[in-house]
């Protein structure tokens, strides 16, 4: 099987992949980064959501192909010197989940969006979620941690 060279939390890593193989598939499978959640497999669902190059994108529809040198961040990659994200950290103080299996790609999402809008308002932090599916329901809760995390947030 061919090598590909992908740079994955700040490390660069070798893997055996076909080619046209999936970013989720290279993740859970070769690199055992488990974090990112397989689910609807179509890019509809938003729980694969990865940072490509810091843009939020859906892993399961991102061949290595596309991913080549640019930096891929999972929710393994979040966390600095055992603290947790801001964003992480918004999402247990706002309880924004039951089950957890959107989490981190709804966590990856919050980070990209407050790198390029520090201050969104609740509308656009609700536009930008609207691709993700929570089949537990928390989205009340998700648009309070994104909140929380956000400059003027009570983590701003
Ligand atoms: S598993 Fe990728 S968008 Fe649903
Ligand atoms: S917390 Fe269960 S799917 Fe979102």
């Amino acid at each position: 099987m061919p090598h590909s060279q992908l740079l994955v939390n700040g490390r660069r890593r070798t893997v055996e992949a076909e080619p046209g193989a999936t970013l989720l598939s290279v993740l859970r499978d070769r690199l055992d980064l488990t974090g990112t959640k397989y689910a609807c497999g179509e890019g509809v669902c938003g729980a694969c959501t990865v940072l490509l190059d810091g843009k939020a994108v859906r892993a399961c529809v991102t061949t290595i192909e596309e991913v080549g040198n640019l930096p891929v961040v999972t929710i393994e990659g979040l966390a600095r010197n055992g603290k947790l994200h801001p964003v992480q950290q918004a999402f247990l103080d706002a309880g924004a989940f039951q089950c957890g299996y959107c989490t981190p790609g709804m966590i990856l999402e919050g980070v990209a969006l407050l790198a390029h809008e520090p201050s969104p308002d609740d509308a656009r932090i609700k536009r930008e979620f609207e691709g993700h599916i929570c089949r537990c329901g928390t989205y009340p809760r998700i648009v309070e941690a994104v909140r929380l995390a956000s400059k003027g947030g009570r983590r701003g």
